[in-house]
Parts: C-alpha cells; sequence; structure tokens
C-alpha cells in the first residue's frame, strides 16, 4: 500500500484514507501541526491556506516557542501549560509540580500493517497489506515525556485509526492527568455536533446539536460506556443529511468512563479530543514506563451520514469483530429470560427447546438463575457453580437434553458482579470494588469485582472455563448490570489509586482475551443491562452485543437506527418477544416484532407454550423470512431511509448486496392515521442502470427511478403494521 506519503520538502505527511485525506505537518521548530482533514487535495504544504496569524506567545526568537501562535496553534497532540489554552491532548504532573507538555518532532516511521495495542482491544489489519501505519517519534525535552503517535490507514477505507503510546524517558515519576487518543482541530465552527444519548431501556437515542462557542461534550463517568452516552460523536455540516454533506466520525475503542470534547475557540475553530475521561484518572509513569492509549477511529464521509456509517460498518465487521464466528451466520436463539425470569428448571428449559424445534430455532440460551443460591436478583452472583438441586439434573445432562431436542445451547454469565449475599464475597470480601471507610453502594443488590486483581481475573477463567468444558455449550452472554460506584482497590498501592478506573478495564479485557482465545468456537455476545456497553471494544471480543432490554418493535426502531450510526447491523441483539411488551405494556403485530427483529442478529425470548396456533404459523413465516434475507442484512450495505425521530408515522430502512442484485427494504407503520397521504419512499444504494423489479408490488424499474422518484409505501391498515419488500435485478 501506499497510502502515507511523506513530502520531505515541506515535511508534510499526506495520509490517503480511501477517498479522504488528512495532512500533518512538522513545523520548522518541530511542532506536529494538523493541516488538513476531508475530501482528497493535491498540494502539500497548505500553510498559505490557513489562518496562522496572531493570538499570543509568539517568540520567533526563541527556539522553545511554536513557529505559529500557539493560541491558535491546529495541533496534532497537543500539550497543555505552554500558551495553548484550549483543552489539551495531554498533561502530566512533574515531581516537581509542574506540569507543562510541548512535544516536538524527533523521528518518524512508515510501515505495512498495523501494530497490535498492548492490552487493549483495537482494529487489525487482515494482512499486512491491508493497512499502512505512520508512527511519530515526539518528545518533551524538559519533563522527559515521550510518544509515539500511530495513524493506520486501511486499504480502500476512509478511516483512519489512532492512538499514542506515552513513556517516561525521564529520571523521575510522572503523573499522567489527562491523556486523550486523539485530537482534531477544524478550521471553522460551522458543524452540528451528534450525540447517541439514552437510558436503560431506551439506548442510542440520536440527537444533533449546533456547535457553540466554548466547550460542549459527551461523556461516561460511570465506569463502563454507558446506555446514557455511546462513546461516539459526530461533526457534521449543517446542512448534511445521510446522503449528502461532510460528516467526521469519532468512535473510540473503549468500554470505560471516556470523554468526548469538541471547543469552539476565540478564532471559531474547533478542537475535537476524545479519550479515557480524566474525571477521577490519574496514572503513575515511572522512569522507563509506558502508557497505552485506546484508540480512536476516525472516518470522514462526503456524503452524508449514511456513508460514515456503512464505513464503520464495514471496518468494525472485518477489521475489529474476530474469530470463527466473525462472518457466520448466527444461530436463530431462544432465550429464557422474558420467557420465566428467574422461575424455571431443567423440564421447562427441555419444553421450550422442544416447541422451538418444530419452529425452527436453533439454539436454546438459559439465562440469568442456574448457579449458585439465585432465585431473584438478592443473591448468588459470583458462584458459578451449577445448582443442580434448582435445575433438577446436573448441566452436562441438561444440555444433552436440549442437544437431542435438536438444538444448541448457550448459557448466562455475569462475571464481573458480586452479591454480598454469596459465598464468593463471604470469603474474599476484598475482591469487591468499596473503599474501606465509607458504605458500599448496591446496584440491582450487587457490587463490582476488582477486575484488576489477577486473584480475581484467575477465579473467573478458572469458573467459566470449567463451567464451559462440562458440557457442549455453543454460546455465552455476558451480562454486567451496574455501573461502578467506590472506585477503590484494596490491592493498589495509594499512589496508584485512581488508575483503579482503566486498570479494571484492562483486567477484563485480559480474562475475556483469554476465555475468546481457548473457546474458539463458542458464540460471545455481551450485553449490559440490556445495552450499557455496546461500544466497539467490546465486539473486538464478542462479535455481537445485546442492543436493549427493551423488546418492543416501536421503540426499537430508535433503539436499532441510533445504534446502526455506528455498529454493523450484524453486531445488533434483537428478539421477538410477548406482547403486551414487557417493557412498554405496547401490543405490536407478531409479524412487524419479527421484521423488527430482523435487522440484527435475530432470535425469540417469550414462552412458547403461550402461543396459539396461528403464532406457531407466524413463527414459522419469519424464520423463513430469516433464511431468505438473513445473507443480505448479514452481508450487505444499510441504508437509512426514513428516521423514526423525524416521521411519527414511519420508519424505513434498506439493504442491498455488494453486487447489487438484490435488496429488502423494510418500513413500519409507528402510528396509523387515517386518510393520511400517501408515503413515498426513495431507495438507495441500487445501480442506477439496473432494472429491478420490487417482488411484492410485481413493479419492475429502473434503479435510478426507484432512487430518484421513489415510490408509495404500500398502505397497511392499523398501528404498527410493516411491510417487507424485495427488490431482484432483472437487468
Ligand atoms: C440484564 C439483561 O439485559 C437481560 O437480558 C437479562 O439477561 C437480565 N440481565 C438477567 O438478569
Amino acid at each position: 500500500m501506499d497510502a502515507i506519503i511523506f513530502h520531505e520538502e515541506s515535511k508534510t505527511f499526506k495520509l490517503i484514507a480511501g477517498e479522504s485525506n488528512y495532512v500533518l505537518q512538522i513545523t520548522p521548530k518541530g511542532q506536529i501541526a494538523h493541516r488538513y482533514w476531508g475530501a482528497p487535495v493535491r498540494d502539500f504544504d497548505l500553510r498559505a491556506m490557513l489562518d496562522l496569524a496572531g493570538g499570543a506567545c509568539i517568540d520567533e526568537n526563541d527556539e522553545n516557542i511554536l513557529d505559529e501562535s500557539n493560541e491558535t496553534f491546529h495541533a496534532e497532540y497537543p500539550g497543555g501549560g505552554a500558551g495553548d489554552w484550549r483543552i489539551p491532548a495531554v498533561t502530566a504532573l512533574a515531581q516537581d509540580g509542574s506540569s507543562a507538555v510541548d512535544l516536538r518532532y524527533v523521528s518518524h516511521e512508515i510501515f505495512d500493517g498495523k501494530p497490535a495495542l498492548k492490552g487493549l482491544p483495537a482494529t487489525y489489519a487482515n494482512s499486512s497489506d491491508e493497512a499502512q501505519t505512520l508512527a511519530i517519534t515526539v518528545k518533551d525535552k524538559y519533563c522527559g515525556l515521550s510518544a509515539v503517535l500511530y495513524y493506520t490507514v486501511f486499504d480502500g477505507s476512509n478511516a483512519i485509526a489512532r492512538h499514542s503510546v506515552l513513556r517516561n524517558d525521564g529520571d523521575t515519576p510522572l503523573s499522567l492527568n489527562y491523556v486523550m487518543s486523539v485530537c482534531v482541530d477544524f478550521p471553522s465552527m460551522d458543524y452540528k455536533m451528534l450525540g447517541l444519548y439514552g437510558a436503560w431501556a431506551r439506548e442510542r437515542h440520536v440527537e444533533w446539536k449546533p456547535l457553540r462557542r466554548g466547550g460542549q461534550n459527551i461523556q461516561s463517568r460511570r465506569g463502563f460506556s454507558s446506555a446514557q452516552f455511546n462513546p461516539f460523536t459526530a461533526l457534521a455540516a449543517p446542512n448534511a443529511d445521510e446522503k449528502s454533506g461532510e460528516v467526521y466520525g469519532f468512535s473510540l475503542v473503549y468500554s470505560g468512563s471516556f470523554l468526548i470534547e469538541a471547543e469552539v475557540d476565540v478564532k471559531e475553530t474547533t478542537r475535537v479530543v476524545m479519550g479515557i475521561n480524566p474525571y477521577d484518572f490519574a496514572w503513575k509513569l515511572d522512569a522507563g514506563e509506558e502508557f497505552t492509549t485506546p484508540e480512536a477511529v476516525l472516518v470522514y464521509s462526503g456524503a452524508g451520514y449514511g456513508e460514515m456509517s456503512r464505513t464503520y460498518h464495514k471496518l468494525y465487521s472485518k477489521n475489529l469483530c474476530r474469530g470463527q464466528w466473525r462472518d457466520k451466520r448466527r444461530p436463530i436463539l431462544i432465550n429464557n429470560w422474558e420467557a420465566t425470569y428467574f422461575k424455571f428448571n431443567a423440564d421447562k428449559l427441555v419444553q421450550l427447546a422442544k416447541l422451538a424445534e418444530k419452529q425452527g430455532i436453533e439454539m436454546l440460551v438459559m439465562d440469568d438463575g442456574w448457579f449458585g443460591k439465585r432465585e431473584n436478583d438478592h443473591s448468588g452472583l459470583g458462584d458459578w457453580y451449577v445448582n443442580e438441586e434448582k435445575l433438577g439434573c446436573s448441566l452436562d445432562e441438561l444440555v444433552n437434553r436440549v442437544n437431542d431436542a435438536g438444538l444448541k445451547f448457550g448459557i448466562w454469565f455475569e462475571p464481573e458482579m458480586v452479591n454480598p449475599d454469596s459465598n464468593l464475597y463471604r470469603a474474599h470480601p476484598d475482591w469487591a470494588l468499596a473503599m474501606p471507610t465509607r458504605p458500599r453502594t448496591l446496584g440491582r443488590n450487587q457490587m463490582v469485582l476488582d477486575m484488576s486483581r489477577k486473584e480475581v481475573q484467575d477465579y473467573l477463567v478458572e469458573r467459566i472455563s470449567d463451567i464451559l468444558n462440562s458440557a457442549n455449550i455453543s454460546y455465552v452472554k455476558w451480562d454486567c448490570n451496574r455501573f461502578i460506584t467506590e472506585a477503590f482497590s484494596c490491592a493498589l498501592p495509594a499512589e496508584r489509586g485512581r488508575e483503579i478506573w482503566h486498570r479494571y478495564m484492562l483486567g477484563l479485557y485480559g480474562v475475556l482475551e483469554h476465555l475468546v482465545t481457548a473457546f474458539p468456537k463458542v458464540l460471545f455476545e455481551s450485553c449490559a443491562s440490556g445495552g450499557a456497553r455496546f461500544d466497539p471494544a467490546m465486539l473486538h471480543y464478542m462479535p455481537q452485543t445485546w442492543a436493549s432490554d427493551n423488546t418492543d418493535a416501536i421503540d426499537r426502531l430508535k433503539i436499532q437506527y441510533g445504534t446502526s450510526f455506528v455498529y454493523p447491523i450484524r453486531t445488533i441483539g434483537a428478539h421477538v418477544s410477548a406482547t403486551p411488551n414487557h417493557q412498554t405494556g405496547r401490543t405490536t403485530p407478531f409479524m412487524t416484532r419479527g421484521d423488527v427483529a430482523l435487522q440484527g442478529t435475530f432470535g425469540y425470548e417469550l414462552d412458547l407454550a403461550k402461543l396459539s396456533e396461528g403464532d406457531y404459523d407466524q413463527i414459522e413465516d419469519q424464520v423463513d423470512r430469516y433464511h431468505e434475507y438473513q445473507k443480505v442484512i448479514f452481508n450487505g450495505d444499510f441504508y437509512r431511509l426514513i428516521s423514526p425521530f423525524d416521521d411519527l408515522t414511519q420508519a424505513a430502512w434498506m439493504y442491498v448486496s455488494a453486487d447489487k442484485k438484490n435488496a429488502l427494504v423494510q418500513c413500519v407503520m409507528q402510528i396509523m392515521t387515517a386518510n393520511h397521504p400517501p408515503r413515498r419512499v426513495k431507495l438507495q444504494g441500487l445501480d442506477p442502470a439496473g432494472f429491478y423489479k420490487i417482488e411484492e408490488l410485481g413493479v419492475t424499474m429502473h434503479g435510478d427511478t426507484l432512487m430518484n422518484l421513489g415510490f408509495i409505501i404500500p398502505e397497511v391498515y392499523g398501528d404498527h403494521q410493516s411491510v417487507c419488500l424485495t427488490i431482484k435485478r432483472k437487468g
């Protein structure tokens, strides 16, 4: 690959990321300047095009002061404390109490492939010619902090992956109090900013806000990436939409507390930083030690948010998710949570499995309640031993009975948690995060284990491995049902106490890495009170995430729409559940529930024994539909057509196969209105010259007609009805 060019004369690096360019330059005094990110530009030295004048703190005679006003300098990785008052990328506290950082060029290297990040999940290259990396070493000669700034571009992708490795090259310890993964300076403030906000059962709703002067942020301080805000933002031109306009995506490959801040300064330029949340964070860097930041994945689109999402979908499907299940069709599962909650035994599960098999369902997942003393959520977490008394048999016997009924078997764990009422807690109270001098805060009657501790990691690996080895288990649901409070580890010395937030993550990632390597055939799905940890880092270990505890088909339209901004459809856990829906009380047609669950991994979560013959027929139809459409949904390109946020009546989306021969359009009537004006939908992603038949309408038209004129969504009667249209290329 020749995607990274160094222009010697102007000391400029140009990263050619698919159809975008990212330009940075070494200034005469060694600052790493950010020059440009966007659609391709032919020139290298872009200084004459930028406003580099004015501002304070310029001293041309002093070699230590910037060439350009540091008040307005567009920097790749700015330190704080030396004339730039904007939000920095890094600050370090030295032993003498000073904290300025000013990183200057030392050397650089351009090489094929992409290095792994030590202990952290990240995107990867499938072969060394699929990616190219620029590594720039910079150093502050006063405090001794050095950094290697990594930039990777991927063949044919508009994405750039960035991270930094900081090292203490001095003789005395430094404290990193603030260390971002990425900083990008934009030359204007004419953008709107996207946040995927939410709460339990209402995850990843979409909110665009125009940038205003000063700082604006998106963050989690909860210890996990959270349902409240996703570790993602996009800046877009004010008039950008799904199909047009410039969009800049920022996605953080991290599951812990994070910060994304956009700051508009006096010159009306915008700085965006993203990384580990500096709130309550500090990391001691002894002489010679290194610290690796999580990875940030930047995506440019010159053709609206849709194109940005598809770039993330492709990269995260093929260069982030891993393992045998990455590209494999996922089994249609039935999960017993909404069917039974805690009240089940082996006979009930086998009954479910037998009924499921008749419908073409392929795997039974036993959810919470099979271990320890666990009749409700007050006890048992941590005791990962099968409760044979409750089940009525051993796990192996149960799994064999389910396998004999024709289904694979999956199992639920919530490894990171412990109930005070558990044998584990009674034996090791110090294994839970808590502050010895303060009362503990319980969430769902449980505490969070100290994942930074080796003993805890070993215990979990040992218990989970033992269970997975004891029976023919094909799937694991990895849950996590509260956020972190009293973030304190009894095992860390006081000077390293604030490292706990990040050490927790490193411990968790280590355990996950161990398990997914040891059990490569097992399909792992991550979950956190629904979708409170739907982030790229989790997808690196587990190729699908349960999107929300809200299984209501109409609410799911918004949750899945928001999720699709970053995450591939094949990673979205979605199930058909009972009506009235357990979260909303709403009654929706069975077919609509199936159609909405098709926008994801597809499965069921209801008591099949309580269904009517008519319902069974519908499941049969849904399973047929799943098999018919699965390939285009799993592998195709995804297009959002009508937003459930903008249109109170309809929502619509579609998938198009890579060869543009097959497409599937799905529409859902959110609320019916009598005599409502016809609703027109314009398709996307087809070959304009192709001749396509809409099977259900019996109409054959060219792609450009379907995309530019569009057609009227077939009339349905009643709230919440859905329509699926199969599109086949005929010529
Ligand atoms: C929260 C998950 O999101 C649910 O699907 C279920 O597994 C429960 N936890 C079990 O406690």
